[in-house]
């Protein structure tokens, strides 16, 4: 399989190139151009396409040929940098493809996830202080996630909770909504993340879903096994 990761000189980018090629999979990397060097300890493993992940030209250059496209989207700036590169991805993916897009649990897919107080606060105000500052949109990401819902590809968005470093604890579990009790935990090592995001290529009963997911080991996981979701 040969999969495009979009974004894969972030924390989350360069787990996922690990999970890629442990899998044996052909990977194609896509970062900034000032961020190639992080990607230094890949070096012959991978193929790097530098520049804007917003760019039409960079994606299509990265694209062509793969079976998967895995893609971080995040809300820096305003101009509107995640919704341009998850339009590039849609436009420019292979018919067929499987799309992996990341994000937070404050994008909904239905509008039927209940939200904790503290996360419904810290969008609320992070939102708000971010556009002030010009540093971040969160609308941007949310924009990008409609677009993403509204196309007729075969796409997945995994909604991230908090995130911590460390070693992998295994496949994170996952519900279709945030505020059941299996996500209370709210809580995913990010090597885990990633781990999740490379499974959906190959997963297809997460077509079309915007599984919300915490860590397998974590105390809500554990006390709802049943409706857990793996
Ligand atoms: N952080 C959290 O607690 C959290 C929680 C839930 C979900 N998530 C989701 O998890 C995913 C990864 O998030 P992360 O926080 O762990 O970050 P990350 O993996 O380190 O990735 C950050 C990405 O943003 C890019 N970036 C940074 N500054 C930028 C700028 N000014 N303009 C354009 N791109 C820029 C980075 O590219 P360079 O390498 O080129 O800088 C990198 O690809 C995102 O989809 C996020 O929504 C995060």
């Amino acid at each position: 399989m040969r999969v495009c990761i979009v974004g894969a000189s972030g924390k989350l980018g360069q787990y996922m190139v690990q999970h890629a090629l442990d899998r044996g999979y052909e990977v194609v990397g896509v970062c900034r151009e000032q961020s190639v060097g992080k990607l230094d300890r890949f070096e012959g493993r991978i193929r790097l396409v530098p520049g804007p992940t917003n760019d039409p030209d960079v994606i299509r250059t990265a694209v062509a040929g793969c079976d998967g496209v895995l893609t971080v989207l995040v809300p820096w700036g305003v101009e509107g940098y995640a919704t341009g590169t998850a339009q590039a991805v849609l436009d420019h993916a292979e018919a067929g493809a499987r799309l992996v897009f990341s994000c937070g649990w404050h994008i909904t897919l239905d509008g039927q996830d209940r939200y904790p107080w503290k996360l419904r606060l810290f969008v609320a105000l992070f939102g708000r202080l971010a556009r002030i500052a010009r540093f971040a949109d969160l609308d941007d990401q949310v924009e990008a996630c409609r677009r993403v819902f509204e196309s007729d590809t075969r796409w997945t968005v995994v909604r991230g909770s908090d995130l911590e470093d460390g070693p992998s604890e295994g496949l994170p579990v996952w519900s279709r909504h945030v505020g059941d009790p299996v996500l209370e935990s709210n809580l995913t090592r990010r090597i885990d993340f990633a781990l999740f995001m490379v499974h959906a290529l190959t997963d297809d009963t997460l077509i079309r879903e915007a599984p919300a997911i915490v860590g397998c080991t974590t105390p809500s996981a554990r006390a709802h096994a049943g409706s857990a979701r793996s």
